[in-house]
């Protein structure tokens, strides 16, 4: 297989050095995990492009690009404290409705996953616990499946899964991880989250960097709740202090996600959360740096009927 990872940091040299530098010392510490989960992915994706007529290099420009719009919504976040949308209708109207912002953020974020160790490890903490599962699930939901990486591990992790449920709320998204993925096993679902009537419980529902996305992130944990149903266990993250141009909802830090859980009925049976940036948490905490933070939740025993 081609190593894909060194190829797109090799063009990124190119384009942004000093990014390009700054990525490399970051993923030093990553093994062979993670260069083959990455080569793996990426090969998919450079296919993907091949057949739309694009090559890697659209791929680059785009996260370039995403870089850009980061850049500037970290001034405005560390002017004001606050995320620049804090409705939904906002960000349609500035992200999901606007295809070539939403495809462009996207492309971004799929290079972003390989290229941001704390994106790594978010998926590292959900390989974990799936491989923990994998053989004894019956079904899997995957909520805002963006780029189509979890949805693609999970495939691969549970043969033993008939069907893959992956509801997005952007055409953009689905037409990215439909492209990416390309498996008759995956049924594509277009529609908000709030819209889904489940006909049965899941047992694993993945739901990575949505929570963020929503007005009301206390009600989308209560829809986990009732998804997974008393037998069922979910993978959930959020970005703590993490502007973007379609985050809508602000935490502030690890226990106000917490709390939400479990005011949702939901209890956590791990998590991990690891700063974008090579900083202790003391640090990361004062300088407001942006911070994965990744939990597996489970319905607490008190609401399991
Ligand atoms: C940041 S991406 C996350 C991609 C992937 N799940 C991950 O963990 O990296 C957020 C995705 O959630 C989708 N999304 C946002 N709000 C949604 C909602 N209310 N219902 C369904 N999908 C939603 C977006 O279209 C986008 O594809």
């Amino acid at each position: 297989m081609g190593n894909y990872l060194e190829l797109i940091l090799d063009k990124l040299d190119k384009k942004s050095p000093s990014h390009c530098a700054k990525l490399r010392q970051n993923l030093s510490y990553l093994g062979e995990d993670h260069s083959a989960l990455a080569n793996g992915f990426l090969a998919r994706y450079e296919n993907y492009l091949f057949k739309q007529k694009l090559n890697l290099d659209f791929g680059i420009d785009c996260y370039l690009r995403m870089i850009g719009d980061m850049g500037q919504e970290r001034i405005s976040f560390a002017r004001e404290g606050r995320y620049s949308s804090s409705s939904f209708s906002e960000v349609e109207k500035r992200v999901y409705c606007r295809p070539e912002v939403m495809t462009y953020h996207m492309h971004g974020l799929v290079l972003a996953q390989f290229l941001w160790f704390e994106q790594y490890e978010r998926l590292d903490f959900f390989l974990h616990h799936l491989k923990q599962s994998a053989g004894k699930l019956g079904s899997y939901l995957e909520i805002g499946g963006g780029h189509g990486l979890y949805v693609y591990e999970a495939m691969k992790l549970c043969p033993e899964i008939r069907q893959f449920d992956l509801i997005d709320i952007s055409k953009c998204s689905l037409k990215l991880s439909r492209g990416i993925v390309d498996s008759r096993k995956i049924h594509f679902h277009l529609m908000n989250i709030f819209d889904f009537t489940e006909e049965h419980t899941y047992s694993f529902v993945t739901m990575g960097e949505v929570l963020e996305h929503v007005e009301d992130p206390l009600a989308l944990l209560k829809k986990i709740g009732c998804l997974i149903g008393k037998d069922g266990i979910s993978f959930v993250s959020a970005p703590i202090n993490a502007p973007m141009i379609d985050h809508i909802y602000l935490f502030n830090n690890e226990q106000e996600i917490r709390e939400l859980i479990s005011q949702a009925g939901l209890t956590i049976l791990d998590e991990r959360k690891v700063a974008s940036e090579r900083v202790s948490d003391k640090l990361a905490d004062k300088f407001k740096v942006p911070v994965m933070y990744a939990a597996i939740v489970k319905l607490k025993d008190n609401n399991n009927g």
